[in-house]
């Protein structure tokens, strides 16, 4: 158990990926639970890095460093940039799973012409961070996932993207005020928040519980 002072790269939000110059598919993450951690870390002494995605949130602040993005794309640029300085990542933003093929971003679609997307899995952002960690790095990611099998798929992403932790959450976390979650660590043991607390005492729970093990 430490309590030493990290740096730490949080991700918070949605990606928007888009499909002509004003239209994208996207999800309802508000990034509070991101932001939540990254202003909890950062008041608690932690040199805390915060990629942003498209939000309501103000991305000012003077306790950490924000960097936005908007596409799944610009994640893994500044992940590529900034996860070789940092010892932890908190990987708590909504990447979208598919993407339009041809994105037609100079132009507006009409909608005379009706449309067909084909779409894309993107990169695996967390797979490819934990492929490129060194040893004394740690990974935190999250899984949203339906109520009656929140542990299994939680498990098996845990190991399927050779992370140390995984925050499972059911899905009407998305966009909610409050969270119940489970947290499973790659050694087989498990935490559980108290239910329902908000999102701010979430960020403090997972300080005070799972940071100290890293
Ligand atoms: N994630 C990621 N890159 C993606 C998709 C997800 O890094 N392209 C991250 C999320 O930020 C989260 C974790 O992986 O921390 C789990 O995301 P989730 O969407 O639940 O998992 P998927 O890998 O998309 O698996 P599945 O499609 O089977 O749900």
């Amino acid at each position: 158990m430490t309590d030493r002072t990290q740096r730490i790269l949080i991700t918070a939000g949605p990606t928007h990926e888009p499909i002509d110059a004003v239209r994208y598919i996207g999800n309802r993450s508000s990034g509070r639970l991101g932001h939540a951690l990254a202003v909890e870390a950062a008041r608690r002494g932690h040199h805390v890095t915060l990629l942003l995605g498209p939000t309501c949130l103000t991305p000012l602040s003077t306790d950490f460093r924000t960097e936005q993005f908007r596409t799944t794309a610009d994640l893994a640029d500044l992940l590529d940039r900034h996860w070789p300085d940092h010892d932890g990542l908190i990987m708590a933003a909504a990447v979208a799973d598919y993407r339009p093929v041809t994105a037609k971003p100079a132009t507006k679609l009409r909608r005379s012409g009706g449309l067909t997307l084909k779409l894309e899995p993107t990169e695996d952002l967390l797979a490819k961070a934990a492929g490129s960690r060194r040893s004394d790095q740690w990974i935190i990611g999250f899984a949203l996932e339906p109520e009656d099998r929140l542990e299994s798929s939680a498990r098996e992403k845990l190991a399927r993207k050779r992370i140390d932790a995984i925050v499972a959450n059911p899905l009407q976390t998305m966009d909610a005020d409050s969270i119940t979650a489970s947290v499973y660590f790659s050694d087989g043991a498990s935490l559980a928040t108290p239910p329902e607390i908000d999102k701010a005492d979430f960020a403090k729970w997972l300080c005070d519980k799972v940071l100290p093990k890293f």
